[in-house]
């Protein structure tokens, strides 16, 4: 099973973030996990397109973007010329959830579809084969820092099964509240892929926290 750390630039900081995007460039990271919310669909207002646009000046990894919008499929292209490689939109947050897919592929990104804390995996069924990547949310999105929803677990098992009896080859990440705590237990039960924000960033050694996730 791959094990790709996607650090969350959320808890970066943005008075030197060249100082933390050359830590993960120069990590053992696979990915940067690049937060978007609305202030409607999530409460918090982050970043957006020119950030975005800036951070891949000087990224030599793959831009993994997490919109928290409603409507994303208004800005797929603004996203995909902002430089995002992976492009992942809310189940919750999409009326036509099948063509915003195919629009995501179709502008030479890999789609991925997150899902809230309620939201039942099951409800992923009909898409699975169409998406690059599911992201399970094991917080409420909206702020780093919060405490990891157990449930989680569950949920991970579950889509593992329906992945391995559907044959489709889609990859599972996990976001909020990964740490080395939990973050082996997250890829035993069948994740392919954790961000991880605050753990990273607020330790002493961010290098050496993603290692540790790498190696769990
Ligand atoms: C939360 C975001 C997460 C967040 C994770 O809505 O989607 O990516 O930055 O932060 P931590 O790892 O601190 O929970
Ligand atoms: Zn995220």
């Amino acid at each position: 099973m791959t094990k790709i750390v996607s650090p969350s630039m959320l808890s970066a900081n943005f008075l030197n973030l060249e100082k933390d995007i050359n830590m993960v460039n120069d990590s053992e990271a696979e990915w940067f996990h690049l937060d978007v919310m609305d202030g409607m669909y999530v409460p918090n207002i982050t970043f957006g397109l020119p950030i975005i646009k800036q951070i891949k000046q000087k990224a030599t990894k793959p831009l993994d973007v997490h919109l928290m919008i409603q409507q994303p499929e208004r800005y797929i292209s603004d996203f995909k010329a902002a430089g995002a490689d992976i492009l992942t939109i809310h189940y919750e947050a999409s009326t036509h959830l099948h063509k915003s897919i195919q629009t995501i592929k179709a502008e030479g990104m890999k789609a991925g579809v997150a899902i809230n804390p309620h939201t039942s995996v099951t409800l992923l069924e009909d898409i699975l084969q169409d998406v690059d990547m599911v992201l399970i949310m094991s917080v409420n999105p909206g702020f780093g820092g919060q405490k990891f929803i157990k449930q989680t677990i569950h949920k991970i098992k579950r889509l593992r099964i329906e992945i391995e009896s559907s044959g489709a080859q889609t990859m599972i990440q996990v976001d909020g509240g990964v740490d080395n705590t939990n973050a082996a237990r997250l890829y035993d039960a069948g994740a392919d892929c954790l961000v991880a924000g605050s753990y990273v960033f607020k330790a002493n050694d961010p290098k050496e926290a993603i290692s540790l996730l790498k190696k769990a």
